[in-house]
């Protein structure tokens, strides 16, 4: 099922997900759902805040790029950054926050520990792409959005495009959600 996406004001965003105890059969239905919605929006990472569920769910899949072929789709529950190296510059863009691009200054290598579908626990070293996709996606765990990493002359520069997406003015290619049609906690999430 594809699944609205929430955008950059809506409060789902901004806060801190909570830890999930297992995988059930509607978590499993949501995992699925999630990578749906993420192909039919063309993204390579998408958290469960996005979708209006505050729980730490993330999926990614960068296989559409060039050089990352290879790259297995990934279900990471509970992420925990145990430690970080680094540190590089790149562009980034979120499905939460269409038409926006900015440079984010993040560590380039970090170690993780999460759980993945089966809840089976892993602690491995992720670097370049998918090291940065995994640190956005867990900063949407804790109610972190990429333009808050920005550096604050960037920010401003892109100031009224954020309100512009806040006023419902910016058209996107997939399904936005409305920002009262869920709490967090609806049916869709647990
Ligand atoms: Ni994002």
């Amino acid at each position: 099922m594809i699944l609205p996406i929430n955008t950059y004001s809506d409060e789902v965003l901004h806060q801190k997900a909570k830890p999930l105890k297992g995988v059930d059969a509607e978590i499993s239905a949501l995992i699925d759902s999630m990578f749906e919605s993420m192909e039919n929006a063309s993204g390579i990472g998408l958290a469960a805040p996005q979708v209006g569920c505050s729980i730490r769910l993330l999926v990614l899949d960068i296989s559409c790029m060039k050089s990352y072929e290879d790259v297995q789709p990934m279900v990471v529950i509970n992420p925990n950054v145990l430690a970080v190296r680094g540190k590089n510059l790149m562009e980034e863009g979120c499905l939460s926050v269409p038409g926006v691009q900015g440079d984010v200054l993040r560590p380039s290598e970090i170690t993780l520990k999460y759980r993945d579908r089966n809840f089976q626990e892993h602690t491995e070293e992720f670097s370049g792409m998918l090291a940065r996709v995994l640190q956005h996606e867990i900063d949407h765990l804790n109610g972190t959005l990429f333009v808050d990493r920005m550096e604050k002359r960037d920010r401003r520069r892109i100031q009224q495009e954020l309100d512009d997406i806040a006023a419902g003015l910016v058209p996107a290619d997939y399904p936005i959600a409305r920002e009262c049609s869920r709490s967090g906690e609806g049916p869709a999430c647990m």
